[in-house]
């Protein structure tokens, strides 16, 4: 019995400039070059469906891909289908199955569909594309995400959340990488699914030869990105999307923060606490307790009675000041932001037209609709006004978006049953409008403008200064704005162990600047697990003690003499460290490679480096293995090729190991 569809699946083309349309009775698949070593396929499967009988693809604005322009397709057609040569690569596509696979110049496959399929009935699910998942191959990436540096074996959804506290299996977190780097013999191979549509990829779980990315969109539009070296595989996917812009120096160095400094008083007390003791400290970050009623761009006067003497006071002692920001509007008539916001019609929408009125910090609240410009350009004129009084760095929080209510919300995971007010997880409603556009869609990429406005704002209010941010979400391409921290992790060894493979998989997913909260945010902490967390923490490009409201007060001198002594002692090294890391993060502006790096990145030919998670490397060579268990002294690690001296021990004569044979 043949499997093979009555029809073939793709009958004709049509070569437009350098973008190549294959078609047939149901399914469009588009085909361009946009760099070297650069395949995009954008699939519509079932397009007949949705655009009323005649198959074409919908418009499509990307939210990570800046890169513009194609390389030109020399294009061969035969009966059996289509071949097309591109920027060092070859495609071929089947006609009568509609699937595909691309090798590079020496032969090698990169990647190979095995099945696209398109089902109009599911919400979820409505596209489907299979690849082929080779023995052997590991896979690496997909952002912030939990589990090993591979994440062969496992299943995740796109769909950032607001997950308080997350655990060391939970599973959507804050932000969507839906990308990653495959390592197969040695050679690597990048796949990114630019969908901000909720989306789920299963990573050879159900079937261990296959990888399937499920969309509720109607398109699966697929990048595939030549090595052979993962370094390669980086650079090309930053050159599509975007990279860091340079930050500033001292927003590499050590901050203190805490959810529950509730004035100018505490934050002076950080600040004297740290200089009294001598250690490093280049910024205290501010959390939601100095806004006016949860209000966006005030101060509550009160607690901060002169936010621009304090701002300037701390900058005289060296020290910045990097408040929160949160998207959610307090619905207050005569707040300005609320008026104008309301006036100029950029709040997020019900599906019936009407405000969509939630609550998160502030209560009611509406959420801006930061994936239209006007609204950028809205935000940032607040934000620059508010910055001008010398803020030059904030994290952008609760930005997936949070919110932890509204009026119909049936609770829990089950209400993805529900009508209109479908929600998964404390966020707005799948139908909320965006414009033309359903939330389900544009979810995952909201964090991107309330990034992009920030920047522009920054730099507006501080010209010649380079600004400083992180975000809690985000999205493929938000490296172009904002570095990012992994949320609202927990005081326990798991979690400290956890931030290395999460770091390093935002690492290759773009994303060079980022950090967890060092000591653990969720819970109180111990001195010891303070101690390891810092010395580990002294090499994530951003390294800030947190803590959440409540817990125990978590600065280095709370924990006895010897704690204090061994922070402090770590926190030198991180400003030793510091003109090192201030060069990775000059090289991650210039090539996308992150300073905290997986050793897979330089030593994909070694299959134990490949999957190392308990270890990594600051820049191309040097390897850091932290203390990750309670009561250890010592631990093993593993040494790739290469010869391999001890740090803290470069004396003449000193050991020198030998690395992997
Ligand atoms: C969120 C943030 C956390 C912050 C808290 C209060 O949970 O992730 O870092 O302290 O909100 O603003």
């Amino acid at each position: 019995m043949s499997l093979r569809p009555a029809r073939p699946v793709l009958t004709r083309h049509s070569l437009e400039g350098d973008v190549l349309r294959l078609w047939g009775r149901d399914d469009v698949l588009e085909v361009s070059a946009p760099l070297e070593g650069v395949l995009r396929l954008r699939h519509a499967p079932g397009a007949r469906h949705s655009t009323l009988g005649f198959p074409a693809l919908p418009e499509k604005r990307s939210f990570a891909v800046t890169h513009e322009g194609h390389l030109p397709l020399d294009v061969t057609s035969s009966e059996e289908g289509w071949r097309v040569s591109a920027g060092g690569l070859r495609l071929d596509v089947d006609a009568a199955s509609g699937l595909w696979s691309v090798t590079d110049a020496g032969g090698h496959e990169l990647a190979r569909a095995t099945g696209l399929t398109s089902d109009l009935a599911s919400e979820l699910r409505r596209s489907t594309l299979s690849l082929d998942a080779p023995a052997g191959a590991a896979y690496l990436g997909f952002g912030e995400k939990v589990g090993p540096l591979d994440k062969r074996g496992m299943r995740f959804t796109f769909w950032n959340t607001d997950h308080f506290p997350h655990h060391t299996d939970s599973d959507p977190l804050y932000a969507s990488f839906p990308l990653c780097t495959v390592i197969h013999e040695g050679r690597a191979a990048g796949l990114f699914l630019d969908e901000t549509w909720r989306s789920e990829v299963d990573v050879a779980n159900l079937d261990d030869r296959t990888l399937t990315w499920r969309s509720a969109g109607p398109t699966m539009d697929l990048y595939v990105t030549a090595g052979p070296s993962p370094v390669t595989v980086l650079e090309r996917y930053t050159a599509l999307t975007g990279r860091h812009p340079m930050p500033p120096l001292w927003a590499l160095g050590y901050a203190q923060s805490r959810w529950g400094y509730e004035n100018e008083t505490d934050v002076r007390a950080v600040v004297d606490g740290y200089r009294s003791r001598g250690i490093p400290l280049d910024a205290v970050y501010v959390d939601v307790d100095y806004l006016d009623g949860y209000r966006v761009f005030t101060w509550d006067r009160d607690r901060y009675p002169d936010p621009r003497g304090l701002l300037s006071e701390m900058l005289a002692r060296g020290v910045r000041l990097v408040p929160i920001v949160d998207p959610g509007v307090k619905a207050d008539p005569g707040y300005d932001v609320y008026d104008s916001g309301l006036a100029g019609d950029h709040f997020v929408k019900t599906w019936r037209g009407e405000t969509f009125v939630g609550e998160v910090w502030p209560k009611p609240a509406v959420f801006p609709d930061f994936t239209r410009d006007e609204v950028v350009a809205w935000w940032a004129l607040h934000f620059e006004r508010w910055a001008s009084v010398g803020v030059h760095g904030v994290w952008n929080d609760m930005n997936e978006p949070s919110c932890f209510d509204f009026p119909g919300r049936t609770s829990g995971f089950e209400s993805v049953n529900a009508s209109a007010a479908k929600v998964e997880g404390k966020t707005l409603p799948y139908d909320a409008r965006h414009g033309t556009r359903r939330h389900i869609e544009v979810h995952n990429a909201y964090a991107l403008g309330m990034n992009e406005a920030a920047r522009v704002a920054l730099s507006r209010a501080h010209p010649g200064r380079r600004p400083f941010m992180i975000s809690r979400a985000g999205y493929a391409g938000l490296q172009r704005y904002s570095g990012m921290w992994s949320g609202d992790n927990s005081s326990e060894w798991s979690h400290l162990a956890l931030s290395l493979p999460m770091l390093m998989g935002m690492g290759l997913s773009g994303m060079a600047l980022v950090g967890a909260d060092v000591g653990g945010f969720n819970g109180d902490t111990t001195g010891e697990l303070l101690v390891r967390w810092t010395q580990t923490g002294a090499f994530y490009p951003v390294m800030r003690n947190h803590a959440v409201l409540g817990s125990r007060s978590q600065e280095p001198w709370r924990f006895g003499e010897e704690v204090e002594a061994a922070v402090r002692e770590a926190v030198e090294l991180r400003y030793r460290l510091l003109p090192t890391l201030y060069s990775l993060m000059r090289e991650a502006t210039l090539t996308g490679l992150p300073p905290l790096r997986p050793l897979a990145l330089h030593h994909a030919d070694d299959a134990d480096a490949v999957r190392e998670d308990g270890a990594f490397l600051f820049g191309p060579d040097m390897l850091v293995a932290p203390v990750l268990r309670q009561g250890a002294r010592r631990r093993v690690t593993y040494l790739p090729a290469g010869r391999w001296a001890e740090v803290f021990n470069l004396s003449a004569g000193a050991a020198v190991h030998a690395g992997a044979a």
